[in-house]
């Protein structure tokens, strides 16, 4: 059973320990929020969008790819409602000059959500309730700070281009909506799926990977006829549910959220929240948005370029498609599977640690440990390991005891442990454990590959 009490004191130093995740820019002191994935936290997060890409881009006809820039012409951002919408309330401690969500102080005084508020609503609701900063300062009165990271393009101060960072990866899909269109021959409903990094001048980034200025997200922009939006969006509630639950996300921790409309983001007229219950509080995990016709809208009259759709039943019948989006994050996907797996048990006067990931998920499938280093047994592992290896994701470990490196691969949520042992030498067979059962079997060498391809589909 998944331990529900996990803090997330022990995640965090079991990720830097055991190489899943490291604070970033440690060695010069760090940099605030930012982290850097490790050998194991980097293959999960491979597994996480490989499976993602098969699932809604390889197995669907009705689904395509896209991989996008992250650069784009600042008139996206301007189209989108991004500049002008894209921001969140700020305030500023007057002595330590330390910056805060006006809406996240309002919401903790007072319980209410302040979503949708003017800045004139919130500083006269701060000025009512003589709100301080956590430090115990005054406050400054709230202004609008745009989430979008700004950057330049070219060499000299005066021939420099201001460019931002995408906040998300959508928009590079709405943008390529009619090449995808023209190229693909798709028709309705049919939708672009795209994986890439996107980056948010969070004020207030923190609670490990779970809010970052630099994140992945996996996007889909699924397009609808207006009628159709309804029936497509349960489509969509269904699949990501499935997806979450076939990855390893405790459902019993997975919940619905309806937005209600004041805190709608601005292109969105209905949207679903799936929430975890973190340990730092249930949140936000992925989001399922109606986004209209607003995008493509939005671009086929700034740009002046045609973002219509004809219908091929009816040539005459130009319409401009309804989106239905289902955004996730790759980092918070992989903290909620990491949540969900972590459990801990008394084994012999001993709390054994266990990451029990679905094998699809986890770093690695197999550990190859021979009981010694002693040359003869070197010589069967070695083979073992480079024949499993070609077919499963394999670890080879030789270093301190069995029991040591049990409880590692236990740690690392490795399913399986190949021990190979001094009677392998003379009946050419390994014993197999079971991580979650720690039971034994013994099979031969040569039938290892039909028992794995069987156990790790
Ligand atoms: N295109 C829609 C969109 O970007 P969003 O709810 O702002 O919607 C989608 O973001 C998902 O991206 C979130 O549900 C979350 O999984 C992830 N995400 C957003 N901001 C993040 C951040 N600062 N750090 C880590 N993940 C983030």
């Amino acid at each position: 059973m998944a331990d529900t009490n996990v803090t997330m004191e022990k995640l965090t130093a079991l990720a830097k320990k055991r190489g899943f995740v490291y604070p970033g820019s440690a060695i010069y002191g760090g940099l605030a929020n930012s982290w850097d994935y490790g050998p194991l936290g980097a293959q999960m997060r491979m597994n996480i969008k490989r499976d993602w890409w098969k699932q809604v881009i390889e197995s669907r006809a009705d689904m395509v790819g896209l991989d996008g820039a992250i650069l784009m012409n600042p008139k996206v951002w301007e189209a989108s409602g991004h500049v002008a919408g894209f921001s969140d309330p700020l305030v500023e401690d007057m002595e330590t000059h330390k910056r805060y969500r006006a809406d996240h102080l309002i919401e903790e005084a007072t319980g209410e959500s302040v979503d949708g508020w003017s800045l004139e609503k919130i500083a006269a609701k701060l000025a009512e309730l003589g709100l301080q900063s956590p430090d115990g300062n005054s406050l400054s009165a709230p202004k609008s700070f745009n989430l979008m990271f700004e950057t330049a393009i070219g060499k000299t101060e005066d021939s420099k281009e201001s460019v931002y960072l995408r906040p998300e990866t959508a928009q590079a899909i709405f943008v390529n909506f009619k090449n995808v269109l023209n190229t693909s021959r798709k028709r309705l409903p049919f939708g672009i799926g795209q994986i890439g990094k996107a980056f948010r001048n969070e004020i207030t980034p923190g609670n490990f990977i779970f809010r970052t200025l630099e994140f992945e997200q996996m996007e889909i922009e699924y397009f609808v006829e207006e009628e159709d939006w309804e029936k497509q969006f349960e489509a969509w509630v269904g699949w990501m549910e499935g997806w979450a639950e076939s990855v390893g996300i405790d459902k019993a921790r997975l919940h619905r959220l309806e937005v209600p409309d004041e805190s709608l983001a601005h292109y969105s007229k209905r949207t679903i929240d799936f929430e975890f219950e973190f340990p730092f509080g249930t949140k936000e995990l992925w989001g399922l948005a109606y986004r209209t016709s607003f995008d493509l809208t939005n671009h086929e009259t700034a740009s002046g370029e045609n973002m219509k759709y004809t219908d091929p039943n009816d040539g005459a019948r130009k319409i401009i498609p309804h989106v239905i989006e289902p955004s996730m994050g790759v980092d918070r996907t992989l903290l909620a599977i990491m949540l969900s797996a972590y459990s801990e048990e008394e084994v012999n006067g001993d709390t054994r640690i266990v990451m029990r990931f679905k094998p699809h998920m986890a770093p690695y499938q197999i550990a190859v440990l021979p009981l010694s280093k002693k040359p003869e047994l070197q010589e069967v592992a070695r083979p073992v390991f480079e024949a499993l290896a070609t077919k499963f994701r394999t670890d080879y470990d030789q270093t301190q005891s069995i029991g040591k490196r049990y409880r590692r691969q236990d740690e690392i949520g490795t399913p399986y442990c190949v021990t190979v042992d001094f009677e392998t030498v003379e009946d050419k067979a390994v014993t197999i454990r079971d991580r979650d059962t720690m039971e034994q079997v013994r099979v031969r060498i040569a039938d290892l590959d039909t028992w794995f391809a069987e156990k790790l589909v």
